[in-house]
């Protein structure tokens, strides 16, 4: 306000202008859902710190989580305390101003630690009325008392007498609706069938459970989706029960308490493969669709899917983002998702009714989408399975779009998306399918389809991006380029601003209007966790965990070192104008560059039998190509391999505490022996010469 406007409508006003200006009139403001609030925008509606500020913007605190396993949470803030949930599901409460650790709860996960496809991770915990609400990884929920952390009360939530128990895990972050909280799973890739389940969040007391897809026919669920399973089953053939089918919902369930419904994010089919999870026949409901449910019984209400008989693990489980958006001249109560599949979905929440969808990143499994119902037209060799023929598309497994979250901002009306361009060669496994195992039906080497050169070439098409995309034109409105894909969840702000980390080992604010960036950190790791923002006492805070985990790091291999080594100390970081704190130094440790053999092993044959056990049994953890980036032991120069602990190791499960688990009941000593000659081999090509 200039001083001569002041002066002539009087001081007081003048004295009102500046009082505004001043920091001490920001209202305290929590983050207390997941996704900030129902909406689930990820939008804070807080402008302390905005585009003209943001450079002043520094460390206020620190926070060791004394691990190097994956950060995904969103830490929650309510009454002044951050709950946070580091790897292995360790709880902590910390004073959000200060960084003072308060309690941490310990729940004990690690002999259950190499179950799941990604790591030990967990995208956050849910906080209401007194109790923190945590999915631990071997299946409990549990509420903690939030003052002391103390149990209050805890429940198994996977039935233990299903043969397939153990292949499930809770990575997702239970969601509180009306009186009840809610919790998924995952575990479809080692056979599993998805449900979520409703506990009264007072006692533990089951409410309701809705399967996502049916179970063997004839043998009563017992589950308030028993109709609509009828519905479902139709839409499938085969034996799929004995797989699980799949369609584990780990990430995505979100309420609108206006309408009473509970939007859940189905995941992929169990296995991948449709010929061999349902003889290549039916849509496969509910997999890979936003099922909405009746929030207090969790009866069936619409669904909408985004991948019919879904075979490339594209699940639509990623967030789901609520808004009230005009289009064509009405305003619309929409959802809004961006799925693995590469589509943006704009959905109307009411109904499920298809709004549009368009792909926002590179697609080739689909020309595009039937315009009235939303059914991907598919690209005739999407199908490998019936081909015969690898199909090299994009999206890869890992999705246009995973679980990083998106953010909505209601100012600019543009979503905010951590996507990527990586592509994968898709090819049948050619033989049976272990329960327990990566049970994908797709060969994870790619069946050998690719030579050297379309390697490189997919390596050098792989592209990471920070999106921003208007959802009622359909179209990307600027676009930043990332060092290399799997970047961090996002941050929307009233400050005009959008926070996002990446695999660089950065924190990073942009112009939420272009795309400019104005202000970067160094974490000294990846930031791959979603910031929040949250005011107290007059100052607006930014939090983010930072720490490097999930699928891309373990499975990734050279293709996840694009960035260098994004490996290093874990830590809730805490922002704000100002700030003044710095982070001690940290220097990579060098991995040694070793070869383990001094000649290349010679039996052929074993090697190749060993390469195909190497991709089933161990490629997800030690890395495509057995080049680890960094987040475990990298086996090419591993002293264990050729020696005697190797047997103790793999088959004896002398680190299973740490992780790595025992494959006594799924390899022989002589199958050992093939898959150390792969490794031999591998460490002889890479290292041999340097
Ligand atoms: C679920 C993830 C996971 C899978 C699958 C897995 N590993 Fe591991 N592996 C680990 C982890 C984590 C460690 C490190 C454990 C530790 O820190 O003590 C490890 C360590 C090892 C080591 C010791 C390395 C060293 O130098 O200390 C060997 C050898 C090994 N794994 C071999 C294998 C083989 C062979 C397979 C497949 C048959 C396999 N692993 C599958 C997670 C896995």
């Amino acid at each position: 306000m200039t001083s001569a406007l002041g002066k002539a409508l009087g001081g007081l006003v003048l004295a009102l202008a500046l009082a505004s200006c001043d920091s001490s009139q920001t209202a305290d403001a929590e983050w207390s859902m997941h996704g900030l609030d129902e909406m689930a925008q990820r939008f804070a509606d807080i402008e302390q710190i905005d585009t003209s500020n943001v450079e002043r913007l520094g460390l206020v605190f620190s926070h060791d989580l004394g691990t190097d396993r994956g950060q995904e949470a969103t830490p929650i803030m309510v009454g002044g305390v951050l709950y946070l949930v580091s790897a292995y599901d360790v709880v902590q409460a910390v004073d959000a101003t200060s960084g003072e650790l308060l309690w941490e709860y310990d729940p004990q996960v690690r002999a259950a630690s190499a179950r799941g496809c990604c790591g030990p991770v967990s995208r956050g915990v849910a906080v209401d009325d007194g109790k923190v609400f945590v999915g631990a990884l071997d299946g409990r929920l549990i509420a903690l008392d939030a003052q002391s952390g103390t149990p209050v009360w805890e429940v198994q939530t996977i039935d233990q007498s299903d043969p397939l128990a153990e292949n499930y895990t809770i990575t997702g972050a239970p969601r509180v609706v009306g009186d009840l909280v809610l919790i998924g799973n995952g575990g479809a890739e080692f056979g599993a069938r998805g449900f979520v389940t409703a506990y009264h969040a007072d006692s533990g007391e089951q409410a309701w459970r809705f399967y996502t897809v049916p179970g063997e026919p004839g043998v009563p669920d017992n589950a308030a989706s028993d109709s609509a399973m009828d519905m479902a089953a139709d839409t499938w053939a085969g034996e799929w029960w004995k797989y699980g089918g799949g369609g584990t919902a780990w990430d995505a369930i979100e309420y609108d308490p206006e309408l009473g419904l509970v939007y859940i994010g189905v995941g992929n089919g169990s296995p991948w493969n449709h010929q061999m999870r349902s003889d290549g026949k039916g849509d496969n409901l509910f997999l890979s669709s936003i099922v909405a449910v009746d929030a207090k019984t969790g009866e069936y209400r619409w669904h909408f899917q985004t991948t019919p008989a879904e075979s490339w693990d594209y699940t639509a489980t990623q967030n789901i983002i609520l808004a009230d958006l005009e289009i064509d001249g009405k305003l619309r109560k929409v959802l809004m998702q961006a799925p693995k599949n590469g589509f943006f979905y704009v959905l109307d929440r009411e109904t499920g009714e298809f709004i549009s969808g368009k792909p926002f990143v590179n697609v080739t499994w689909a020309t595009g989408l039937d315009p009235k119902t939303g059914r991907p037209i598919e690209a005739p060799s999407a199908r490998y399975y019936r081909t015969g023929e690898p199909s090299f598309q994009f999206p890869s497994s890992g999705g246009g779009h995973n679980w990083p979250p998106m953010a909505f901002s209601p100012d600019t009306g543009l979503v905010y998306i951590p996507a990527q361009d990586v592509g994968m060669p898709y090819a049948a496994a050619d033989e049976e399918q272990v329960i327990g195992a990566y049970t994908s039906g797709v060969a994870m080497d790619g069946g050998g389809a690719m030579t050297k050169e379309q390697r490189d070439e997919l390596y050098a098409r792989m592209k990471g991006y920070l999106i921003a995309w208007d959802p009622v034109k359909q179209e990307q409105v600027w676009r930043v380029n990332q060092v290399a894909p799997f970047n961090g969840g996002v941050l929307a702000t009233a400050g005009g601003l959008v926070f996002a980390g990446n695999t660089a080992r950065e924190l990073v604010a942009y112009d939420a209007a272009n795309g400019e960036e104005l202000w970067s950190f160094d974490a000294q790791t990846a930031v791959i966790a979603p910031p929040i923002s949250y005011a107290i006492d007059g100052v607006q805070y930014i939090a983010v965990l930072s720490g490097w985990g999930g699928g891309w790091p373990l499975t990734g291999g050279v293709m996840a070192l694009q960035a260098g080594k994004s490996v290093g100390p874990n830590r809730l970081l805490v922002f704000a104008l100002d700030g003044e704190q710095t982070l001690p130094a940290f220097t990579p440790p060098e991995a040694p560059r070793r070869a383990i053999v001094s000649a290349r092993p010679e039996d052929e044959a074993a090697i190749a039998r060993g390469n195909k056990l190497y991709a089933r049994y161990c490629l997800r953890c030690h890395g495509t190509g057995v080049v680890s980036a960094g987040a475990y032991p990298d086996l090419r120069a591993s002293g264990v391999v050729p020696s005697e602990a190797f047997s103790a190791v793999v088959l004896g499960g002398a680190l299973a505490p740490n992780g790595m688990p025992s494959f006594a009941d799924k390899l022989t000593s002589g199958q050992l022996n093939d898959i150390r000659s792969f490794i031999e081999a591998r460490s002889f090509e890479d290292l041999a010469q340097e």
